[in-house]
């Protein structure tokens, strides 16, 4: 492989959507940030220099980072963050990946403007297993607020309460038409007829699942989260905060004289206010040569029907339809044996209100949100760190629980205690475990999916219910043949998720919801996997500019 370099300087921006303008923290000044591309195979060193006062981390969403957690960047977890005037090189080999991911932010909500696509093309001369594209073009979706998302998670932190929404979503930046003083800030994708393009689709959004669609136009699903699928046919596709698909869009045969919005919308099932607008972009067909230029203005429009806002018979049909390629060139290696099984509760859930607040959480608490009843807390170093140095007490626990502690009635009436405890514990697995993973929502302030994203490993998703897990009946329908593999799963509003994976990758791994705020409220926690015996099955030692806290 080649080595790739990239420079990326924090700084402050001023950007304006929907008239409003603010100074906004990005890369190289850039909205959304940078595009990365790169081949299997090749090494990527990514300088980031930190020229503004909040401290920064970046993540390389989906990248495995085998023993090379150093480089995966959640904040507190791999590495103390980039402090103002500090940089740090992200140093990191492609090995046995290509697709689309996306790199984003990994501290506080800085995620809301910094990050960008992150795209892995095959090895030279290695095809696609589908048609190849005419052209290739990243949609990364993403969530515009008008304040500042620093200032509304602090003041949501403060008084226990739901933070504002987003004032727009975006497709690579941009809110599009159907928002007040914004028709300017409008997607274009122009092509040509009879064509093929891959979409390479990503969901940067903080805090919403996604439903997209292309009026008139059938997408072709050919890839999720950098692996390939058995391709399928749609109108529309759903897409959670963290995920990326890859569809073939074929272009009508000749110059169709309209022109036609892709527009998405949110995918909600939860409590409370959030974000009900739609962005979207246009889709136009570049005028055939022999004709006058034609004044796209006068044409029709068309614009996509996408399901109700709640339309979880929609979420699960589609997400059903997601099945590895398992071919003989890219098989599915599903783990059949399991070492270990897991059972983890994953919700929302409250916190004491403290005395002399206000708390405008559910009955006058604070919003909390946790797994197996453990709302993590953040501690002051960095996990990675303090486990390769052995210095871990004080730092975490290597504790969390197999099982909730309690709560078992997951989707039946609420508990009256619906308190969290807080922790910083860690799932301690020996090198190479195979391990079975049953998440289940568990309902307590109303079902609701979460988009539960690992770090380090790509998952295989055997199967998912609604109601509570049985273990001793659902197991028989564990698909363990051609099930998706990818690294952000929904699990499903008022039911459960089985996936499995290998514990190859020696380290400390981050799992979370990537609905930003549910994160913020604690729902996460860290696997940590010990090194093997070999040389080649342990973590690597630190790089000399790692950040200090
Ligand atoms: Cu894309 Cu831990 O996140």
């Amino acid at each position: 492989g080649t080595t790739r370099h990239y420079e990326f300087n924090i700084e402050l921006q001023n950007v304006t959507r929907l008239c409003h303008t603010k100074s906004m923290v990005t890369v190289n000044g850039q909205f959304p940030g940078p595009r990365i591309v790169a081949r299997e195979g090749d090494r990527l060193l990514i300088k980031v220099v930190n020229h503004v006062a909040n401290n920064i981390s970046i993540h390389w969403h989906g990248i495995r980072q085998l023993r090379n957690g150093w480089a995966d960047g959640p904040a507190y977890i791999t590495q103390c963050p980039i402090q103002t005037g500090q940089s740090y090189v992200y140093n990191y080999t492609i090995v046995g990946q290509r697709g689309t991911l996306f790199w984003h932010a990994h501290i506080s909500w800085l995620r809301s403007t910094v990050y960008g696509p992150l795209i892995i093309l095959p090895k030279l001369k290695a095809p696609y297993p589908f048609v190849k594209p005419y052209k290739e073009v990243p949609l990364i979706f993403g969530e515009w607020f008008n304040a500042d998302t620093e200032a509304i998670i602090s003041q949501a932190i403060q008084t226990g309460g739901g933070p504002n929404v987003s004032d727009a979503y975006t497709i690579n930046g941009l809110p599009g038409p159907l928002y007040n003083c914004s028709a300017k800030d409008t997607f274009k994708l122009k092509v040509n007829p009879g064509r093929t393009y891959l979409l390479r689709l990503i969901n940067a959004a903080l805090n919403d699942e996604l439903f997209f669609s292309i009026a008139n136009h059938t997408l072709t699903v050919v890839e999720a989260d950098a692996i390939y699928v058995k391709p399928f046919e749609t109108e529309t596709l759903l897409i959670t905060p963290g995920q990326t698909t890859n569809v073939l869009l074929k272009t009508k045969p000749h110059f169709p004289y309209a022109t036609f919005l892709m527009t998405a919308r949110p995918y909600v099932t939860g409590l409370g206010t959030f974000d009900n607008s739609t962005v979207a972009g246009i889709l136009e067909y570049e005028s055939p040569s022999f004709h006058a230029p034609i004044s796209i203005k006068k044409l029709p429009l068309f614009r996509p029907t996408l399901p109700p806002l709640n339309d979880t018979s929609f979420a699960t049909t589609f997400s059903n339809k997601l099945r590895s390629l398992a071919s003989v060139q890219f098989p599915a290696n599903v783990p059949q044996n399991v070492d270990k099984r897991f059972f983890f509760t994953v919700g929302l859930g409250t916190s004491p209100c403290e005395q002399n607040q206000t708390c405008q959480g559910p009955n006058g608490t604070k919003f909390a949100a946790s797994i197996n009843n453990i709302s993590f807390v953040q501690p002051t170093t960095a996990l990675l760190q303090s486990h390769y140095s052995g210095q871990s007490s004080g730092v975490y626990n290597p504790e969390f629980p197999i099982n909730p502690t309690h709560w078992f009635n997951y989707t039946g009436t609420p508990p009256n205690n619906t308190f969290v405890s807080n922790g910083t514990e860690v799932m301690v697995l020996p090198f190479n475990t195979s391990v079975e993973l049953v998440m289940q929502d568990t309902s307590i302030l109303g079902a609701e999916s979460h988009p539960v994203h690992l770090h380090g490993f790509n998952f295989f998703v055997v199967g998912q219910g609604f109601g509570n897990y049985d273990s001793n009946k659902d197991p028989k329908n564990f698909n363990l043949i051609d099930p998706i593999e990818r690294n952000t799963i929904g699990v499903p509003s008022g039911g459960w998720v089985a996936i499995r994976f290998l514990a190859d990758n020696p380290g400390v791994w981050l799992m979370h919801c990537h609905l930003e705020v549910h994160t913020s409220w604690g729902l996460k926690m860290a696997w940590l996997v010990l090194d093997g015996k070999l040389p080649n099955q342990k973590l690597l030692p630190p790089p000399a500019d790692l950040p200090k806290c």
